[in-house]
């Protein structure tokens, strides 16, 4: 079920949703009609060229899913590549103040779409910024409470994700991808018996429950990627002390 572009809900091919082709304007023209804000941001990528089909319907269906429970004014997008799920977080909800965008490396897509997010929404002018570093150096440039949220950071860099996120104590929502078995920290047990992937995000899930977090799966359409499952975790309120009788 698509929910961002429910549109696509019903189309009869949705064979090209997984496309890592750039989004052109004739498909955007057909399928991304309306005046809503996604729709026009969507028809600005497609005139520029510049992103593949899967990575904006991948970034929309996220940010859909995770808007409600992570907004924060501060957030950053962790191993963000183009960016587009912080961005849509800064052109969205008007909670956020800023989202610091921060990948080793920052590729030529990024300005141009930063540059199509600010034709339809200029209010995130000041709200976004693009730090080149990586994420062991990032985590001194973020306030306590800063929400991350990151999608497909390969492997152990989702896991880092995860502990900056419980270090700074704001929420959390991580798609994980590409899951190492060798680095799996599960019982060879629970890997044999749920596989390796599905092991190691329970394992994440023990990891962040244990830090204090309560935490919540969903999943984007698996037509756009089978690496699919989200991992949403919020801290937990302090116990309140019991009143004295
Ligand atoms: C699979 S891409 C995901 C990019 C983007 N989030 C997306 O959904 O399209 C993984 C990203 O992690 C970045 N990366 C790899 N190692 C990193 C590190 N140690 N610190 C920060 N970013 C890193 C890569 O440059 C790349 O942009």
């Amino acid at each position: 079920m698509f929910r961002f572009f429910r549109q696509l809900n019903a189309l009869e091919d949705r064979s090209w949703v997984a496309s890592r082709s750039n989004l052109g304007s004739a498909l955007a023209d057909r399928v991304f009609t309306t005046d809503t804000l996604q729709d026009r941001l969507v028809r600005a990528l497609a005139a520029a060229r510049i992103l593949p089909i899967k990575e904006i319907l991948e970034c929309g269906e996220l940010f859909e899913r995770i808007r409600e429970d992570v907004r924060a004014e501060q957030m950053a997008d962790l191993c963000c590549g183009h960016g587009l799920l912080g961005i849509l977080f800064a052109l969205f909800e008007r909670r956020v103040q800023h989202v610091l965008l921060a990948d080793e490396r920052e590729p030529p897509s990024h300005a141009k779409l930063l540059a199509c997010a600010r034709q339809v929404g200029p209010w995130i002018d000041d709200k976004v910024t693009f730090r080149q570093a990586r994420i062991q150096d990032v985590g001194s440039a973020l306030l306590p409470g800063t929400a991350i949220v990151s999608a497909h950071a390969c492997g152990t860099l989702t896991d880092q994700c995860l502990d900056l996120a419980t270090a700074l104590g704001g929420a959390v929502a991580v798609l994980p991808c590409c899951y190492p078995q060798r680095t799996c920290p599960a019982p060879p047990a629970v890997q044999l018996a749920l596989g390796h992937a599905l092991a190691y995000d329970v394992d994440r899930t023990y990891r962040l429950e244990q830090a204090g977090y309560h935490v919540r799966w969903t999943t984007i359409p698996a037509e756009i990627t089978p690496m699919n499952r989200v991992l949403i975790g919020h801290r937990r309120r302090p116990a309140t002390a019991a009143p004295a009788v």
